[in-house]
């Protein structure tokens, strides 16, 4: 078998074949995933749209290195998944794939400028990446930055979620519902700054979303139901 070279030449970023997930939970087993097959190119921008329970989640913890598939081929710009060892998997997580979480994830006793900070001291990153600052202005929380996240609303908690993902500079964005506890302005300030980073930077972004007006922001709408990929209205 011959394998991908990891190299800007892989124009496909993310390819996902016959993929499985069965959470085996005492006797009863969930099939979350039931075959899915995916491919995204470099600097895509993606909505990931489907109804609660479809599997969306479950297939980005398994796209972010967070969560082994049951069965089933993941390559993550040109390498297998499968064949890469624990420390690699965890090199992957920390500077190749950001990922906000659908909960935020926060620690609770660091405050926002702290937790985005852990994840680039996690990452052995030292400089803050130029532009992080206007960042986090289009994040509207300049002046939140000092709080932990119990005084902070859902939706700063969100924001900070999103600012904490995007600061070591992944080449890949995987973003659970990032606005799916905001207003229309802020949750119209993230998809302009997803957009504006994917459009100036390349990066490839997947975006799980239940409101139509975000996924619009994306190039490529991909539906799912009942743990496939399904046409849209289909299933
Ligand atoms: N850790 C787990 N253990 C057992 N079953 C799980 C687990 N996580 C998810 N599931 C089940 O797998 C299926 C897919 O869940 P998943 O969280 O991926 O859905 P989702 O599309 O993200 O839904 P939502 O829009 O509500 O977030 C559901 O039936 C869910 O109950
Ligand atoms: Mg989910």
């Amino acid at each position: 078998m011959s394998s991908v070279p990891l190299t800007e030449a892989v124009p496909e970023i993310i390819r996902v074949c016959n993929l499985r997930k069965v959470y085996r939970t005492g006797d009863v087993d969930v099939e979350a995933l039931r075959g899915i097959d995916l491919s995204i190119r470099r600097g895509e921008f993606v909505a990931v749209v489907g109804p609660s329970g479809s599997g969306k989640s479950t297939l980005f913890h398994i796209l972010g290195g967070l969560a082994p598939p049951t069965s089933g081929e993941v390559w993550i710009d040109g390498i297998d998944l499968r064949k890469m060892s624990e420390s690699q998997r965890t090199e992957m997580r920390q500077r190749k794939v950001g990922f906000v979480f659908q909960k935020y994830n926060l620690l609770p006793t660091l405050t926002a400028r702290d937790n985005i900070g852990l994840a680039q001291a996690i990452a052995g990153i030292k400089t803050q990446p130029v532009g992080f600052d206007n960042t986090l202005k289009m994040l509207g929380i300049v002046n939140r930055l000092d709080h932990k996240p119990r005084a902070l609303s859902g939706g700063e908690q969100q924001r900070v979620a999103i600012a904490r993902a995007l600061v070591n500079q992944p080449a890949i964005l995987l973003a659970d519902e990032p606005t799916g506890n905001l207003d229309t302005a802020n949750s119209n300030a993230v998809l302009d700054l997803l957009r504006d980073l994917n459009q100036r930077t390349g990066q490839t972004i997947l975006m799980i979303t239940h409101n139509p007006e975000a996924a619009a922001f994306a190039d490529r709408i991909v539906y799912m139901r009942d743990g496939k990929i399904v046409e849209k209205g289909g299933g």
